[in-house]
């Protein structure tokens, strides 16, 4: 959660860090902050709101000076006002510090502080920090840091300057941190997008680095004081990537930037001679008897795909858990056992934590992941990464999309591998894998979005929703729902069609939309008999239904028509419905899609 920014160089400070936190304003938006160093002291600015707030006061009254540091925030501890919003300095303000994460052992300290005559101004976990360096504060800010930290219990990733001093000295644990290295300047960043722009040279910051920037470099140890080496990746990710590109906003971007992520999910993998795939893994696919998915919301729902298409083609026990609930409940995992995360940024702490916890009981370890060089791609014995590019939109959608792809190849693998699926099989259901870039392409289509916004703005003022699906298709309705409430802030439920009858049927009236994934499938009829059901009492069908049939659309109100696909492949196509309804939906409710109130795009906190 949160964004932070850092600059030491030749440019002005607060166009690099405004820059900058604009394009990290998806991690937190509730309040926004800078510090520059001018001629007169440490400078610092914040505002409650979002990042224009700030960007506007400095328009009226600038501030001046190459070297700064910047935050926007997502609230944990302390309201999202003025006061707290970051960065937090010393009463002298000789000190001043931004803070990502939570401190978990703040009140013993605050404690301490206010007992040995500190005074605190705000009512967060972070101001902590700046007043025990600043009593650990001998000429030396990088040992005062280290000598703070070493106190802490929690997570951070923590960016730190003094008045005296021409460098930023940052450190992370758990929280991301990664460093651009520039031709005399040099710049932080919790994530890539924010230093495109500037460089492409970038060093990831690992778990308990501490790192000292200034005009002329860096230097990074760890909290022992010992020096680190780092490589210096080179980031290939075009500017234009991380920007909305001609589109109203990052969602629909990505939405349409779907068919070039599958076909980057894809790329190389995919062996049509022998119906293999090649996902260039050491894991020895005979080596464990059970899978574990472990992930979080929209993650889940990619991984509940996972778990019908890995038992079906690889006929290995699979279960799924949310992080939350796995890492507390001593999960039965041993070294018979592979535990896959699924995650789109890699840092979430829950599912990191998770992950942590299962290696704990020997269990191998399998991350698929979109963001590189994140925390969860540290600590998994290996990756399969998912390569859709940096998503911004709050709301996920090609991540999703590409992790389900993903899954198609781990269970095609595994499978193939395991010898559960037979080489023809196999061949069959590549070719379907392969068809995705260009279904999705076709789900895209004018005709079709016209279609859906239709849809949408005729049932965008109900105050209730519910999806239905069944089979590899249950995890599209919960995908669906989920994508609903979080940008248009209506209530929706979903349930595997069957489970209907056992409860939720007694919800429908003439008032509620009902949106069922109908398309082909070994169950369709069952579908078909759970649209009766809904339609006997009154309440209004949207059907998801594959191209041309009529038997399907004859039963509902309104009609989705979807491109024909192999079940197995199907989820990935029908949630591209499943997004635009939820996103022309948002719209006509004049949603702020990218920034939908209370989320943030990485959730860094339990
Ligand atoms: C919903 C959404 C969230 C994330 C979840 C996990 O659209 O984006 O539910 O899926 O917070 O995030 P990652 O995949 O980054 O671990």
């Amino acid at each position: 959660m949160c964004g932070i920014v850092g600059y030491v160089g030749h440019r002005n400070a607060k166009d690099v860090l405004i820059d900058g936190l604009a394009k990290l304003e998806y991690r937190g938006y509730d309040s926004a902050g800078v510090a520059v160093k001018t001629a007169q002291g440490l400078e610092v600015r914040k505002r409650a709101g979002k990042l224009a707030n700030l960007a506007g006061d400095l328009e009226l009254t600038p501030i001046s000076g190459t070297l700064g540091i910047g935050h926007t925030r997502w609230a944990t501890h302390g309201l999202p006002n003025d006061t707290n919003a970051h960065p937090h300095a010393t009463e002298d303000g000789r000190i001043v510090i931004i803070h990502n994460g939570i401190i978990e052992n703040y009140l013993a300290l605050k404690e301490g502080l206010l007992g040995r005559g500190h005074a605190f101004q705000s009512e967060t976990d972070s101001e902590v920090l700046a007043h025990l360096i600043e009593e650990k504060y001998q000429g030396d800010l990088e040992a005062a840091v280290r000598g703070a930290l070493r106190e802490v219990r929690g997570a951070y990733g923590i960016v730190v300057t003094h008045v005296d001093h021409r460098e930023i000295v940052a450190a992370r644990t758990v929280s991301p941190l990664v460093m651009g290295v520039g031709e005399g300047e040099m710049f932080l960043a919790s994530d890539v997008p924010a230093l495109l722009p500037y460089t492409r040279s970038m060093i990831f910051l690992h778990d308990g680095d501490l790192v000292v920037l200034s005009d002329d470099g860096y230097r990074i140890t760890n909290l022992a004081g010992e020096t680190q080496a780092r490589d210096v990746t080179h980031i290939d990710w075009d500017a234009e990537a991380a920007e909305k590109g001609g589109y109203d906003t990052y969602m629909l971007k990505e939405i349409y930037e779907q068919p070039q992520a599958l076909t980057n999910t894809l790329i190389g993998r995919l062996h049509d001679e022998t119906g293999e795939v090649n996902l260039d893994i050491s894991l020895d696919p005979a080596s464990f008897k059970r899978i574990s998915i472990v992930a979080c919301g929209t993650a889940y729902y990619a991984s509940l795909v996972g778990e019908y298409l890995i038992e079906q083609l690889a006929r290995i026990p699979v279960e799924v858990d949310v992080a939350s609930e796995y890492r507390y409940r001593s999960p039965l995992v041993n070294e018979n056992t592979l535990v896959i995360v699924v995650s789109q940024s890699g840092e979430t702490i829950d599912t990191l934590e998770a992950l942590k916890e299962a290696k704990k009981y020997g269990a191998k370890t399998l991350g698929v992941i979109n963001a590189k060089g994140s925390s969860m791609t540290r600590e998994v014995d290996d990756v399969l990464y998912i390569h859709a590019g940096p998503e911004i939109g709050v709301a996920s959608t090609k991540a999703y999309t590409s992790m389900v792809s993903a899954m198609l190849l781990l269970a095609l693998w595994l499978g193939r591998a395991r010898g559960s699926l037979n080489a023809e099989k196999g061949a069959e259901l590549l070719a379907a894998v392969r068809e995705l870039p260009r279904l999705v392409e076709e789900a895209l289509a004018p005709e079709r979005v016209e279609n859906i916004t239709r849809i949408a703005e005729k049932y965008h003022q109900a105050r209730d929703y519910l999806f239905l699906g069944r089979g590899v298709n249950a995890p599209t309705a919960f995908e669906g729902a989920l994508k609903l409430k979080e940008i248009s802030y209506i209530h929706a439920e979903a349930y595997a069609s069957g489970e209907m009858k056992h409860g939720p049927i007694a919800l429908i009236d003439e008032h509620l939309p009902v949106v069922v994934v109908a398309t082909d499938s070994f169950l369709l009829e069952k579908t078909i008999s759970n649209i009766q059901e809904v339609r006997a009492r009154s309440g209004k069908v949207i059907a998801v239904v594959s191209d041309g049939d009529t038997e399907a659309a004859r039963h509902a109100d309104d009609v989705i028509f979807v491109p024909r696909a192999d079940e197995m492949v199907s989820p990935v196509v029908n949630a591209v419905a499943m997004q635009l309804l939820a996103y022309h939906t948002a719209t006509a409710l004049n949603r702020d899609v990218d920034k939908p109130r209370n989320l943030a795009k990485s959730v860094t906190v339990e």
